[in-house]
């Protein structure tokens, strides 16, 4: 990485929607430059495009020495395959790695001492749950490294990640299932949040085009809002509710017991049980 007195040689595995947005991160904001990278993709399509931008890009582990040199070894090697490509895609890269290098994986339930099981010791393994917003530079990352991780590497995860939005660490690998359920999944609760309020606009008789136009706008605005602020939700939420006023009729509703709050905690559970249920191989 460019900021450390020795460059760092990254290896990337999978450039697909996730390894993409990273890289392009990466690049853009100066963390690395394209020759300290090697991507694996079997894209023929992407390699060519990563072609185009100056890196070399490989459909495996195999063409690596080829395309680098036989000596060109990775510090860092970014997992960013769908997990069930874990197995296969995995066992070639050991040859490939630095003795100390670090191997930082996205891939959702994939444990890091299954991980580490591919490299053997000598290799760091640290694991990461970004979000689907860290396409656009306001993610959220969460990391988990084991004590053994020493904190320059930790250093240089984090600032990997730090590019593709906000970062946090935990210390018990077992809360990445509630992570995946909040912050991996929550995505999906937001869309379906402007889905539900646009269905909810045309039963009040909107055209559709200005329902969807509404709801949109509102979340993102809201989300925004909650983004730039210092006050807490529930502050923001206050401030547009008038005692007796429209707002306080829809919250009723909506902060009923049976409402959002206990319908938000069963599909958290539901995401965390599963996010278990997956990393057990079910
Ligand atoms: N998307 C999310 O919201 C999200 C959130 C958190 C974590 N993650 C994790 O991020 C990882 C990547 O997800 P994604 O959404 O970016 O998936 P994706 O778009 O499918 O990207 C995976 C990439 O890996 C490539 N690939 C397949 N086999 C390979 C191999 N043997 N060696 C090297 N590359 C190979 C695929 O190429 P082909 O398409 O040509 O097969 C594809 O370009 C997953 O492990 C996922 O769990 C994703």
């Amino acid at each position: 990485m460019t900021d450390s007195p020795q460059r760092q040689r990254v290896l990337l595995l999978g450039c697909g929607k996730m390894g993409r947005a990273m890289l392009e991160g990466w690049l853009k904001g100066g963390i690395l430059a394209a020759e300290d990278l090697l991507v694996i993709e079997p894209s023929a399509d992407v390699r060519a495009q990563l072609a185009g931008q100056g890196i070399i890009a490989v459909a495996s582990a195999r063409d690596a020495a080829a395309a680098r040199g036989k000596d060109w070894r990775a510090d860092l090697a970014v997992i960013a395959v769908k997990p069930q490509i874990i197995a296969e895609a995995l066992p070639p890269l050991p040859p490939l790695m630095a003795d100390g290098g670090c191997v930082l994986s996205i891939a959702a339930g994939i444990r890091a001492d299954t991980l580490a099981g591919y490299f053997g010791s000598g290799i760091h393994v640290v694991r990461a749950m970004p979000n689907t917003p860290a396409a656009i530079g306001r993610g959220m990352i969460v990391l988990f490294a084991g004590p053994s991780v020493p904190p320059s590497l930790r250093s240089q995860c984090e600032a990997l990640m730090r590019v593709s939005g906000r970062v946090a660490w935990i210390g018990d690998e077992n809360l990445m299932d509630a992570v995946t359920a909040v912050s991996g999944s929550g995505p999906a609760y937001v869309f379906l949040m402007i889905e539900a309020l646009t269905e909810a606009a045309v039963d009040a008789g909107l055209p559709e085009d200005l329902a969807a136009l509404l709801a949109r706008t509102t979340v993102c605005g809201a989300g925004e809002l909650a983004w730039r602020s210092d006050e807490d939700a529930a502050t923001l939420r206050r401030n547009v509710t008038s005692p007796g006023g429209t707002t306080a009729a829809a919250l009723e509703v909506l902060m009923a017991p049976d409402g959002l709050a206990a319908l938000m905690k069963r599909a958290v559970a539901a995401a965390a049980a599963r996010s278990r249920e997956l990393a057990g191989g079910n």
